[in-house]
């Protein structure tokens, strides 16, 4: 019995993937197109000398926002051309289409510059789909453009351009959730400090053992913690940034916004280090944090601030 479920499973590890993951397993290998490597370098180099840290990045990464703007923003262009190809099939609405078509192109421009904003400071294999979403997109809009131009001499021509283009964009639109979902680009990486540290107040340490103004990473049970005293005031945040989870106390203490603040090492992401407030994006989530307070004995006492 134990040696044919054995066989059974065997079997099933080398049976093809069905129909419904194979977009999955195709979005995996792109993953781990190296070959890629070489434009991703060059595009991604280019992008973050033409956007160094400050006010238009942030922007552009959604740091007012809260969150990343490029997935609020890549609605509108699928909307327009989905909407415009639907209405394709109303016979009169060819003024609407192209109205459609017009406008979804027009929404490409803030579309494209924030996701790649967003594409410039990711891991090289997230950057490899980001890469191909992207030419997707890029594909999908001359697509359209092209579907524009020919409308008013030959319209039938116009509509399939319009068709083959949301087939693309839709292709595309797979790679951006797989980007999203499965590589989690765009979510906040910052560990559940509520649910992993319990209630009421926890003992870290002896104030005196913390150095002065420097960084330094304390651990309270399975969370890693980012700890930085300043004379008697001692900041705590969670370690892992927010954005992809690098290890903030590895960072650099600079001054921003009357406070010190924490640059991330990986992509710059800056916190403010009494609060986890996001000065300077990549990342657009809050840094988890948490009250202190130094009993009478000198020991450093915090909770998850709410
Ligand atoms: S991991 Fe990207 S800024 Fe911290």
């Amino acid at each position: 019995m134990r040696s044919s479920v054995a066989t059974a499973r065997r079997a099933g590890a080398h049976r093809k993937p069905g129909p419904l993951r194979r977009p999955a397993a195709l979005a995996e290998r792109v993953e781990q197109a190296h070959v890629l490597d070489p434009v991703v370098r060059r595009l991604s180099d280019g992008v973050v000398r033409a956007l160094p840290t400050g006010p238009r990045a942030d922007a552009l990464h959604g740091v007012p926002f809260g969150q990343p703007a490029h997935p609020a923003l890549v609605r509108l262009p699928l909307g327009c051309w989905m909407s415009a190809v639907l209405l394709d099939l109303i016979p009169g609405t060819g003024r609407a289409s192209r109205i459609l078509i017009g406008a979804g192109l027009a929404s490409t421009v803030p579309t494209a510059a924030t996701g790649l904003a967003d594409w410039s400071a990711l891991h090289t294999d997230q950057q490899r789909v980001g890469l191909v979403h992207a030419a997707c997109q890029g594909s999908a809009a001359a697509l359209f453009l092209g579907s524009l131009a020919v409308r008013a001499g030959r319209p039938g021509y116009g509509r399939l351009l319009s068709g083959l283009g949301l087939a693309v964009a839709t292709a595309g639109s797979y790679l951006g959730g797989h980007l999203a979902l499965r590589l989690g680009a765009g979510a906040s990486h910052a560990e559940p400090v509520s649910h992993l540290s319990g209630l009421g107040w926890h003992d870290l340490c002896g104030i005196g053992e913390l150095p002065d103004r420097r960084p330094v990473r304390r651990q309270l049970g399975y969370l890693s913690l980012l700890v930085y005293r300043q004379g008697p005031e001692v900041s705590v945040l969670s370690d892992r940034c927010s954005h992809l989870g690098g290890p903030l106390h590895q960072g650099r203490i600079v001054v921003e916004r009357g406070g010190a603040c924490i640059a991330c090492p990986w992509h710059g992401s800056t916190f403010l280090v009494a609060d986890g407030t996001v000065v300077h994006g990549p990342a657009t989530a809050r840094q988890p944090a948490f009250e202190t307070r130094v009993t009478a004995d000198g020991r450093v006492e915090l909770k998850p601030r709410p």
